[in-house]
């Protein structure tokens, strides 16, 4: 009897500033937003051979996916991380049971409001809930926030080849509402920055342009950085000092100034949003833009083309967000400015839950 039965929701998220600081042991100021992905989990009996399978279905993209629970075996897209949380999760420890998976979500994939993230906690959650079945209310989860984000992590580094860091799980599974979150990656501790905005707002708008971190330059980005650090002595960019930079070669050098600013960054930012000065915080979003385009060379010309429209449109400021090679630009837009054509106002909200 498949009787049991839960649901799982996890945000995608924005980050305000701190890109490619979060494998460096650096700082990032992201938050949730209000849409993300839905994963409705329920029990499904075993086949007249005992043996339990997983069913997953993906609605949007009306397609779906049989495994074996016990023996999930690699595969592309979506299905990477349906396999991967399957897998992960055993591998952590935590018994599953044959399910069947329902994938539904408001999140357009690829555009650097972390869909991948949220995909693999909204699984990650419903596979463990409906496991372990602890029916306790919406913020009590059936694993560590911090398990869940470090086996998500697992998922994107062993099942999708893309060597992420902590930002999009932990600014998914973090989320509070009305607060961004300012994440130190070097001791995972984090701090509710209220995002006391007045008539100011943040908006996103695709630069249309896909991007797959697997396959994009940013493996090679964290290579550069590890190397920079290997040159340097340090065990991460968090210990480099300023001075220290320019013995290093390029791109090295470039790569690593990039971050260490970033860090600066993202503390001017938190001060200039507990000053209420908006105006800051965009001047130091088209820093950190800068700095990407220039310094990491993450932007590609349809990222440009969009920065520069918000630009004109009124933002006070905008940059491109998350990893870059494509994806979405986030600006500030001020209070008299209306929204430019094909922004979406994006606002923080609550973190990952249980739904049912
Ligand atoms: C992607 C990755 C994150 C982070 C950002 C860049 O979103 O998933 O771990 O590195 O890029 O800040």
């Amino acid at each position: 009897m498949a009787d049991r039965h839960c649901s799982a929701f996890a945000p995608g998220r924005v980050n305000v500033i701190g890109e490619h600081t979060d494998y460096n042991r650096g700082l990032a100021l992201p938050f949730a937003i209000a849409q993300g992905v839905t994963v409705k989990a329920e029990e499904l009996t075993a086949g007249p051979d005992g043996a339990a399978s997983v069913e997953a279905i993906a609605c949007d993209l009306q397609e779906s996916d049989r495994f074996s629970l016990a023996d999930p075996a690699p595969a592309a897209g979506w299905r990477a991380f349906v396999r991967g949380a399957v897998a992960e999760l055993s591998a952590a420890g935590m018994p599953l049971v044959g399910a069947r998976l329902e994938i539904s979500g408001d999140l357009p994939r690829g555009a650097g409001l972390s869909s991948s993230a949220a995909l693999s906690i909204a699984l990650c959650l419903a596979l463990a809930e409906l496991a372990s079945h602890t029916g306790r209310g919406p913020r009590e989860l059936p694993l560590e926030r911090i398990e869940i984000a470090r086996i998500c992590s697992r998922i994107e580094h062993h099942w999708t080849g893309a060597q992420t860091g902590l930002l999009d799980q932990l600014a998914s599974l973090y989320g509070a509402p009305d607060a961004a979150l300012l994440i130190d990656f070097r001791t995972l501790e984090i701090d509710a920055v209220p995002l006391d905005l007045g008539g100011w707002r943040f908006a996103v708008e695709d630069s249309g342009e896909r991007h797959a971190h697997a396959a994009s330059g940013y493996n090679e980005r964290r290579r550069e950085c590890a190397h920079a650090c290997e040159l340097l002595g340090v065990e991460s960019l968090r210990e480099a000092r300023p001075e220290q930079l320019a013995s290093l070669p390029e791109p090295e050098q470039r790569r690593a100034t990039h971050v260490l600013s970033e860090n600066e960054r993202v503390l001017q930012a938190v001060a200039a949003l507990r000053a209420r000065e908006p105006q800051a915080l965009g001047r130091l979003m088209n820093d950190s833009h800068g700095s990407l385009r220039d310094l990491f060379e993450v932007s590609t010309p349809a990222v440009e083309a969009t920065v520069q429209r918000l630009l004109r449109a009124g933002a006070s400021g905008a940059r491109l967000l998350g990893g870059g090679f494509g994806g979405a630009v986030l600006a500030l837009l001020g209070p008299g400015v209306p929204n430019p054509p094909g922004a979406i106002v994006l606002r923080p909200g609550p973190g990952a839950r249980l739904t049912g």
